[in-house]
C-alpha cells in the first residue's frame, strides 16, 4: 500500500527553523514503521518572494491532494508594503478557505513540568487540560464586504462584516459536543449575543443543535468577554470551550500562556468528513506565529509544531498511540529540564536551542522502544 502523504510548509521567520526539528520526528518515524510520503512547498512571504502571491495554485493542488499539511508559520516585517491580498497571512487564509477546514482544535494543557512557568500561580493552571474549538472558515475574517472607502472628506471608512449561516454554526458545536464526549463532557460556547447578531445566532443555534443531537452533554454559555476574564481567573473550569474565528484567535494566545508560552500550543484544523472515504482534509501549525522577533537565532520552541504532527498522527493518520509516545516523548524532555529561552521559570533561562529540543524529542522517541 502507498505511504500516506503529508505536505510540508515550513513558511517564514521560526516556520522553517521549528519544522527541521519535526522532519526529525516524521523521520524517527519513518524508520520506526510509519513510513510518510514527504513533499514541501512554499507559503507566505518566501512564496511572494518567489512567485508573486502567499500561495501558488501548484502548492494549493498539493495541498488538497495530500492526506495532512504540516504548516510553520507565515508572515513579517519584509513582507509589511505588500499588496493586501498578497499578504503573506492570505496564503494560510486561503488554505483554509479553499480546503473547507472549518474546525479548529487548539488544546492548551499545561505540563507538569511546567506548572510553574505560567504567568498564573501552579494551583490555577496544574493539570489544565482544556480545548478551545475555533470556527476556522467564517465570521469576520471572510466576510463581505470587507473593504476601506475613500469619503472624499479627508476621511476613510474601513469595513468587516461578521457573518455567520445556521449550518456553519451546527457543524462547528457539533465538533465541539463531539470531542466533549470523549472528554469531560462539557461545552461551554462564547459569544456576544448582547451586542451582535451574529452572536444572538450562535447561542441559538448551539443551543438547538445540544437539544437535537447532544443533550447528554453539559452545556453553558458566556459572553466572551467573561469569557476571557475567567479563562484567566480560574481556568480548570472549563473542558471545551467553542467560540467563533476571532474569539476563538484571541482566546487561545490567551489560554497559550497558561501553558508556559506560546510556543507550546498546537492545532489542529480539520475539514468534513468525505462522505465516501470518511477522510477529513487536514492542516497542522502551531498557534504560534513567525515571531520575527527571535527568527534566525536557534531560540524558537519546536514544541507547539512537534505536538501538532503528533495531533496529525491522531486525527489524519489513525496512530494514536504513535500520538500518545510522541506526546510522552515531549513529557519526558519537559521533565527532564530542557528548556526553551521562551520558557522562563524556576531554574533560570534556556537550558537548550531550538534544534536541541529537537533531537532530545528523538532521542526520548528511541529510548521509549
Ligand atoms: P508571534 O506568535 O509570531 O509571536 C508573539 C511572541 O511570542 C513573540 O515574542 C515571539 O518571540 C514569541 N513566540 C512565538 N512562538 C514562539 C516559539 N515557538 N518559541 C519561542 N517564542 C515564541 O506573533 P506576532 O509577533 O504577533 O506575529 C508575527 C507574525 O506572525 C505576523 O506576521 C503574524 O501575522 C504572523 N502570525 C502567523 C501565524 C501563523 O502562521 N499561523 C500565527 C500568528 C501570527
Ligand atoms: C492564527 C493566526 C492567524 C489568524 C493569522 C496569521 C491569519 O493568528 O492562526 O492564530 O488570525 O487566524
Ligand atoms: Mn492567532
Amino acid at each position: 500500500m502507498a505511504n500516506p502523504t503529508l505536505l510540508i510548509l515550513p513558511g517564514d521567520g521560526i516556520g522553517p527553523e521549528v519544522m527541521a526539528e519535526v522532519r526529525k520526528v516524521v523521520d524517527w518515524f519513518g524508520r520506526n514503521g510509519r513510513p510518510f510520503d514527504v513533499d514541501e512547498d512554499l507559503v507566505g512571504g518566501c512564496a511572494y518572494d518567489a512567485h508573486g502571491q502567499a500561495i501558488s495554485d501548484a502548492a494549493m493542488e498539493r495541498a488538497q491532494a495530500a492526506d495532512a499539511v504540516l504548516l510553520g508559520a507565515v508572515g513579517g516585517p519584509k513582507w509589511d508594503k505588500v499588496p493586501y491580498d498578497a499578504r503573506p497571512e492570505a496564503g494560510l487564509l486561503r488554505l483554509r478557505k479553499d480546503l473547507e477546514l472549518f474546525a479548529n482544535l487548539r488544546p492548551a494543557k499545561c505540563f507538569d513540568a511546567l506548572a510553574d512557568f505560567s504567568s498564573l500561580k501552579r494551583e490555577l493552571v496544574e493539570g489544565l487540560d482544556i480545548l478551545i474549538v475555533r470556527e476556522l472558515t467564517g465570521g469576520v475574517y471572510f466576510g463581505e464586504p470587507k473593504q476601506i472607502t475613500d469619503l472624499g472628506n479627508g476621511q476613510k471608512r474601513a469595513v468587516d462584516t461578521q457573518v455567520y449561516d445556521t449550518f456553519e454554526i451546527e457543524r462547528i458545536s457539533a465538533v465541539a459536543f463531539e470531542l466533549a464526549r470523549l472528554r469531560d463532557n462539557r461545552v461551554c460556547s462564547m459569544e456576544k449575543r448582547n451586542v451582535m447578531k451574529s452572536g444572538l445566532l450562535w447561542h441559538d443555534v448551539v443551543e438547538a443543535t445540544h437539544a437535537a443531537r447532544f443533550a447528554d452533554v453539559q452545556l453553558t454559555h458566556m459572553l466572551a468577554d467573561a469569557g476571557g476574564m475567567q479563562l484567566v481567573r480560574a481556568p480548570k473550569q472549563f473542558d471545551v470551550i467553542v467560540t467563533d474565528n476571532l474569539f476563538g484567535d484571541m482566546l487561545s494566545d490567551v489560554a497559550a500562556m497558561l501553558t508556559g508560552s506560546l510556543g507550546m500550543l498546537p492545532s489542529a484544523s480539520l475539514g468534513a468528513p468525505d462522505p465516501k472515504t470518511g477522510r477529513r482534509k487536514a492542516l497542522y501549525e502551531p498557534v504560534h506565529g513567525s515571531a520575527p522577533d527571535i527568527a534566525g537565532q536557534g531560540k524558537a520552541n519546536p514544541i507547539a509544531c512537534v505536538l501538532s504532527f503528533a495531533m496529525a498522527l491522531r486525527y489524519s493518520f489513525d496512530a494514536g498511540a504513535e500520538a500518545d509516545r510522541l506526546e510522552a516523548a515531549v513529557e519526558k524532555v519537559l521533565a527532564d529540564g530542557l528548556r526553551t529561552a521562551d520558557l522562563v521559570g524556576p531554574g533560570g533561562g534556556a537550558t537548550v536551542s531550538t534544534s536541541e529540543m529537537g533531537d532530545a524529542i528523538v532521542a526520548a522517541l528511541e529510548a521509549s522502544l
